[in-house]
């Protein structure tokens, strides 16, 4: 290279030493300078630039310093050959695009298709209210919440959780126990690290999330299919199938997909062999908040006297997804176990949502929010189920759900439920077959059907209009 191209100039603020150096910098990253390649002494690049020779000397020392250069004493300085691997043309720049997952439960991300599961009424969130309240959080965030946040979750939202619990679902938990993490997958993931080992084989209802199925299996835990019938998780099945669970993953407040309840006798039988065995309770109470009809019932969790459930519940359903604030509640005897463990990573997040849920829970917001989401939620369920069995009659079923923001229809026996969800995803609806959440065989699919975002019957209508001509398509085909 032209050594003349090394000249600092005068005019600018930055030390002479300095620009030298950036200058050597940029042509070994420019490529004008190779690895290997043999620069110049001090002596003549200083008397070849008209420079003091310290000057050029601290440029060097820096680029030593740092690895750019090697001296190599009489030899003289070279540009460090290990620099060579810079020069190797890097893999390729472009990611290839990642197709669509049909299987995914929620959707992709940044979608709210009709019809998708998992999404509250995103026209319904209390804008105004939370803009009151962040801006006041951010407003009067006290100097202790400005420094490194607890990973356990902020404090005053673990009071405020466990206060909701004690009150909503019968649960007697001190904030101490409640540990807000990232969703329900940071929830799982606290309970496989402290309470279970590799290759550990759990109960899993079937149908059951899957999701978290696909998640606890790429864990590398095991699970064994537990059926569900209408009382919920069949846990004679699951001592037959598989004796020596650990642990077992349930939603006993409303199944999903199928939406029972978990009768009383089974969560007994449930909480007996947990307590026998010394196996683990995961309850997910993803959406008990939302019961048309007759009160919710107390969560499995209030029923727990020898400390084997992790209950574990979102605020995906009640405010939005986006926020990623999940929680777990740990028995008391296990506390400290998950403390050492949640000290060690990074915790749910920043603390500005946390402190804003916080106070929306605290002021009162949220049970009103949950009172107006009942009722706006029984209305767009029922616009749904109408237009279904106006526009569908007998080609489906709905199956009776006390509770949720999902719809299963079931279809009759002999159609195939992924073939038309597949067929009505790729036209752009956002429902999901029964069959992509089973591992069993059975004969009679369905489909689940988010209703929340139905903003008037009209638009129900249309949709299920819609759906009407896939499944004529689908099924004459
Ligand atoms: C069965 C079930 N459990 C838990 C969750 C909550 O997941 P997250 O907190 O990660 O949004 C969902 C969300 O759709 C769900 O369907």
């Amino acid at each position: 290279m032209d050594i003349q191209n090394l000249k600092p100039t005068r005019e600018r603020d930055e030390p002479i030493y300095l620009q030298l150096y950036r200058r050597y910098c940029e042509a070994i990253a420019a490529g004008k300078l190779k690895a290997g390649d043999r620069v110049p002494s001090v002596r003549s690049l200083a008397s070849e630039l008209n420079l003091a020779r310290g000057t050029v000397e601290a440029a060097y020392q820096m680029l030593v310093g740092e690895g750019y250069f090697v001296a190599r004493g009489a030899a003289g300085t070279v540009v460090s050959p290990r620099l060579a691997r810079l020069a190797e043309p890097a893999g390729p720049r472009t990611v290839p695009p990642r197709a669509p997952d049909a299987n995914s439960p929620q959707g992709a991300p940044g979608q709210a298709l009709p019809f998708q599961l998992g999404l509250p009424a995103l026209d319904a969130f209390p804008r105004k209210t939370w803009a009151r309240l962040a801006g006041h959080t951010l407003r009067t965030l006290a100097a202790a919440a400005m420094t490194y946040p607890d990973p356990a979750g902020h404090e005053p939202l673990r009071r405020s959780i466990a206060t909701y619990l004690g009150i909503s679902r019968g649960i007697d938990c001190a904030p101490e126990q409640v540990f807000v993490t990232a969703g329900y997958h940071g929830a799982l993931e606290l309970v496989r690290r402290v309470l279970l080992r590799d290759g550990d084989l759990g109960w899993y209802e079937d149908p059951g999330y899957a999701l978290a199925r696909r998640f606890l299996l790429r864990a590398g835990l095991r699970l064994a299919p537990v059926p569900v019938d209408a009382e919920g998780l069949d846990v004679a099945h699951g001592l037959r199938r598989a004796p020596d669970a650990r642990f077992a993953v349930v939603t006993p407040t409303h199944q999903s997909p199928m939406g029972m309840a978990m009768s009383l006798p089974r969560r007994l039988e449930l909480l007996e062999w947990a307590r026998a065995s010394r196996a683990w309770i995961v309850e997910d109470d993803y959406d008990s908040e939302f019961r048309y009809h007759g009160r919710p019932l107390p969560a499995l969790k209030s029923l727990d006297r020898h400390g084997r459930v992790l209950y574990t519940g979102t605020f995906s359903k009640v405010l939005l997804p986006g926020l990623r604030l999940a929680y777990l509640v740990v028995p008391a005897a296990q506390v400290a176990r998950m403390r050492e463990l949640v000290d060690l990573l990074p915790g749910p997040g920043s603390i500005l949502p946390q402190a804003t849920v916080a106070d929306f829970m605290e002021q009162g917001h949220f049970a009103r929010h949950l009172r107006k989401m009942r009722a706006l939620y029984a209305e767009r369920r029922g616009w749904l189920v109408d237009a279904l069995a106006r526009e569908l009659g007998d080609r489906i079923s709905i199956q009776p759900q006390a509770g949720g923001i999902h719809v299963l229809a079931r279809l009759a026996a002999g159609h195939d439920d992924r073939a038309l969800a597949a067929a009505a995803q790729a036209r752009g609806l956002g429902l999901k077959a029964l069959g992509d959440w089973r591992v069993g065989r059975s004969s009679r699919g369905g489909l689940l059907m988010g209703f929340t975002n139905f903003g008037t019957p009209d638009v129900a209508t249309a949709e299920v209009r819609r759906l009407r001509t896939i499944m004529d398509a689908t099924w004459s085909a």
